[in-house]
């Protein structure tokens, strides 16, 4: 029974899963993910690290080498759940001669969207994604941003429990990309579970709640953002003065003087209190204590500079 609630908790659960491409493309070699309901999950990582082998795999787009796990509770590839989730792939193409207003209505025939809905909806969504005044323009005339926008009107149409966007954000401008984090964000409060792969950190770090680092086809890192950067602190202490006469003490208590600036690394705060104590004490003047959290740029890059990829094991349930 615990197996089984554990197993239904989880809006997607990928255990063990491995794409080999031909005979020696290993392009996902057992990743473990767990996305909660509700969630906003990102997975990134660097070009070629199986991002989008990854999505295809959970649309049944691509056959996996081997794979278990869920989604929305049910084996992955369940038809009745697939029917729940919205896709947007990456580079989708869509039939030149259609119009948008066509494109959504062929697509959300597709995933089985009665006639009255998939004319709500479609109006809904082109609205939304700012397209509406090109609804009848055949999309062989649209441009890339308004492509992307219409592609995740598309992964809307079917109001689904779970949307799979694989680089939601591509070819769009700085007020496209903030409109879409901002539409996930309305999506996540509605209750639908968003998973997105992108390699632009800085927007994951805005609106995801987890992420998960994928780098050479296995989960370098996952978690939440502050689990992903909680030892990766230090404090960075400005004054005016001269540190030299000091700078051995501070070293010896960890410290790093660069210029007008101590580092501390770590988030003990007794340790700062300490260093600031040794500055104040040769009559230097503090101007600011700052924490610096490393971003997931930062991490990344240390998850794809480290040999050390590990922690690729299940989350515990939530
Ligand atoms: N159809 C295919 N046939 C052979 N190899 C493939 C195929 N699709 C992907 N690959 C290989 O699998 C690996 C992972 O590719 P994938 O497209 O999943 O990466 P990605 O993380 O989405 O990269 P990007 O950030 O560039 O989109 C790469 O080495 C790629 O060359
Ligand atoms: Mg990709």
């Amino acid at each position: 029974m615990v197996a089984l609630t554990e197993m239904t908790n989880w809006a997607v659960d990928l255990i063990d899963v491995r794409k080999t491409y031909g005979r020696n493309v290993h392009a996902l070699r057992g990743v473990n993910i767990q996305v909660g309901r509700g969630e906003i999950f990102g997975l990134l990582g660097p070009n070629g690290a199986g991002k989008t082998t990854l999505v295809k795999i959970i649309m049944t787009v691509v056959r996996p080498t081997r794979a278990l796990g869920t989604i929305l509770g049910r084996p992955l590839g369940h038809r009745g759940k697939l029917a729940r989730t919205g896709y947007l792939p990456e580079n989708h193409r869509f039939p030149g001669y259609l119009t948008g207003a066509q494109v959504l209505d062929y697509y959300g025939a597709l995933a089985k969207v009665p006639r009255a809905k998939r004319k709500t909806n479609a109006a809904r969504w082109l609205a939304r994604m700012g397209i509406a005044q090109w609804a009848n323009m055949r999309v062989d005339k649209y441009s890339k941003g308004m492509l992307q926008r219409l592609g995740i009107a598309q992964a809307l149409m079917n109001d689904p429990e779970l949307i799979v966007l694989d680089e939601p954000t591509d070819g769009l401008d700085p007020v496209g990309r903030r409109d879409v984090r901002q539409l996930l964000l309305e999506l996540q409060k509605q209750g639908t579970t968003v998973f997105l792969n992108s390699h632009l950190l800085s927007e994951l770090e805005m609106v995801c709640d987890r992420v998960a680092i994928l780098v050479d086809g296995l989960v370098a890192r996952q978690g939440t953002l502050a689990e992903l950067t909680e030892h990766t602190v230090e404090y960075r202490v400005t004054f005016m003065g001269n540190a030299q006469p000091v700078r051995e003490k501070l070293v010896a208590m960890g410290g790093t003087l660069d210029g007008d600036m101590l580092v501390i690394p770590g988030s003990d705060i007794n340790k700062v209190n300490a260093a600031i104590d040794v500055l104040r004490q040769n009559n230097l003047l503090i101007e600011s204590v700052e924490p610096h959290r490393f971003s997931l740029e930062d991490i990344l890059v240390e998850a794809v500079s480290s040999a050390n990829v590990g922690d690729s094991g299940r989350r515990k349930p939530v």
